[in-house]
């Protein structure tokens, strides 16, 4: 069927103060998937999902413990499918780069981005860079 959605998506986010969680579900609606808070829980049955979107904000240059928890329990399961990584910090430029990598490279997952909030904003508030990214994960 044309236009047919075959990939199924899940967006599981790490948020303390809630800008990932906002990050998190604007990303979920224009993407069709399914939204996780690793707050609520921490056991996902990724079985359905063939793309998974990993979110986390940053503390001290780390990602939330929850993400890293569940990436490390789940270490199995998520080699076998496609995994995206975004970011919510207050670093951008070169400094968000770096640190974006750096958690990626620790991760050892090679699709990562990060969002610092000071790019220029869509209608909705959120940042065009969002949009962009939304296209591309497609
Ligand atoms: C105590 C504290 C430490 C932070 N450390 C960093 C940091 O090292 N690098 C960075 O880019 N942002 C840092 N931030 C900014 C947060 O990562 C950013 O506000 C993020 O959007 C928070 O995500 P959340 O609202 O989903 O919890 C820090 C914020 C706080 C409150």
């Amino acid at each position: 069927m044309e236009g047919w959605e075959t990939v199924s998506k899940a967006v599981i986010y790490a948020s303390t103060f809630g800008k990932t969680r906002k990050t998190a579900k604007y990303l979920a609606d224009q993407l069709g998937a399914d939204t996780f808070d690793l707050k609520k829980q921490m056991l996902i049955n990724m079985a359905e999902y063939d793309h998974i979107v990993l979110g986390s904000g940053i503390h001290a240059g780390k990602p939330y413990k929850r993400l890293v928890e569940f990436i490390g329990n789940n270490k199995g399961e998520l080699s076998k499918k496609r995994v995206s990584l975004f970011l919510c910090c207050k670093f951008n430029d070169e400094k968000g780069a770096a640190q974006c990598r750096n958690i990626a490279d620790e991760f050892g997952i090679s699709d990562a981005t990060f969002f610092s909030g000071r790019g220029d904003k869509n209608p909705d508030g959120f940042e065009v860079a969002l949009d962009e990214y939304v296209s591309r994960l497609r």
